[in-house]
C-alpha cells in the first residue's frame, strides 16, 4: 500500500512497488476517460522553489486530469520564503489546504526535511544534485513500455553525470534489475559522485565502466540517456563554458548506433542533442514527457489511496 507514503528517493519504492505503478499507469494510458474523476475533490499543492516546466505542469495535468485541482507557487520569490519562512513551516501551512504536495528545492534533502514534518505525502520533484525519483519513474515507465523489460540492457549515460539528479537517481532504480550494464560517459570534471559509485555500483556488484568518448561506445548501447550541463550548479561560469559543449549527438553519432537504441533525455535540452536527430525514430525524448504526466497521474492515486478502476 501506497497510500499516505512520501516519495523522497527511487529507493522509497520497492520493485514489486513500482511494478504495480506501471501496470496502472499503462490501464490509464489504455483509457485514460476511466479515470477522469478518480482524484475528484482532491487538492494537489505543487511548491516549485526553482524553475520547471516539465515536472510542474505534468504535475498539475495529472492531477487535473483525474479530476482533481491544483495550487501552489512556482518560484521561491513568490512565496513566504522570500521572508524567510522555513520549509517545515510552509509544509505545515500547505498540509492545511492540500492532500498531497510535490515540492522542488535547489537545496538537497529540504523535501525530506518537509516529509518529516508533513501531515501529508509529500513528492520529491527534485532536490539540488541529488536525486528526482519521478523523473525516474517517468525514464522506467518510458523504457518498460518501448522495449517491453527493465533488465538487460547495456546504458549509456552521457554529459553531466556529477550534477545530474536524474542520472543519480535512475542509476539507483536501475541496479535493482538484472543484467544492466552502466557505461558512463562524461568528462573527467563531471563524473559520478563517489556514494553513486561506491554505494550503489560497486556494492551490489554492477557491471559499469567510465570513458570521456560517446562515440567509442555509442554502438554497443541500448538505451542513451543524454543529460544537459547544469550550469546552475556550477560555481564558475567559466568552467561551465568550458564544458557545456563536451558532447552533442548529431546524426553522424547515430549513424554508428544500434538499430533499435533508444535515446531519452529528462529535458530541458541546450545543445547537446541536435535537433535534426528529433525525427529519428530512436529519439523518444519527447514521448517520454508525456509518460511522465502518465506516471505521476498513477503515483498521485496511489498515494493518495484513491479506489483504482
Ligand atoms: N525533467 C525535468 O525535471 O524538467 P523540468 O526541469 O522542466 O521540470
Amino acid at each position: 500500500m501506497l497510500k499516505g507514503r512520501h516519495l523522497i528517493d527511487p529507493m522509497d519504492l520497492s520493485v514489486e512497488e513500482l511494478e504495480r505503478l506501471f501496470e496502472l499507469a499503462g490501464k490509464i494510458i489504455e483509457d485514460p476517460k476511466k479515470y477522469a474523476e478518480s482524484c475528484k475533490g482532491y487538492l494537489l499543492a505543487t511548491c516549485f522553489y526553482e524553475p520547471s516546466t516539465r515536472t510542474r505542469l505534468s504535475f498539475e495535468a495529472a492531477m487535473l486530469r483525474l479530476g482533481g485541482q491544483v495550487l501552489g507557487f512556482s518560484s521561491s520569490d513568490s512565496s513566504s520564503a522570500s521572508k524567510g519562512e522555513s520549509v517545515k513551516d510552509t509544509i505545515q501551512t500547505i498540509g492545511c489546504y492540500a492532500d498531497i504536495c510535490a515540492m522542488r528545492h535547489p537545496k538537497e534533502g529540504a523535501p525530506k526535511v518537509a516529509a518529516l514534518a508533513s501531515p501529508i505525502p509529500v513528492i520529491n520533484a527534485g532536490d539540488g544534485g541529488h536525486q528526482h525519483p519521478t523523473q525516474t519513474l517517468t525514464d522506467l515507465l518510458t523504457i518498460r513500455s518501448l522495449k517491453g523489460r527493465l533488465s538487460n540492457f547495456t546504458v549509456g549515460l552521457c554529459g553531466d553525470l556529477k550534477f545530474g539528479r536524474t542520472v543519480h537517481s535512475l542509476i539507483k532504480a536501475l541496479a535493482r534489475y538484472d543484467g544492466i550494464k552502466f557505461v558512463l560517459i562524461s568528462p573527467e570534471e563531471l563524473k559520478i559522485p563517489d556514494y553513486i559509485r561506491e554505494e550503489i555500483l560497486i556494492k551490489n556488484n554492477i557491471e559499469f565502466e567510465e570513458i570521456e568518448r560517446l562515440e567509442h561506445t555509442i554502438g554497443t548501447l541500448d538505451i542513451l540517456y543524454m543529460t544537459r550541463v547544469q550550469r546552475e550548479r556550477f560555481f564558475n561560469e567559466a568552467d561551465y563554458i568550458r564544458l557545456k559543449d563536451s558532447y552533442i549527438l548529431d546524426k553522424s553519432k547515430m549513424k554508428m548506433a544500434k538499430e533499435d537504441l533508444a535515446v531519452l533525455h529528462p529535458l530541458p535540452r541546450v545543445n547537446e542533442i541536435s535537433v535534426e536527430i528529433d525525427n529519428d525514430p530512436r529519439a523518444v525524448y519527447f514521448k517520454q514527457a508525456k509518460y511522465g504526466m502518465f506516471v505521476r497521474m498513477a503515483l498521485i492515486i496511489k498515494l493518495l489511496g484513491v479506489e483504482e478502476c
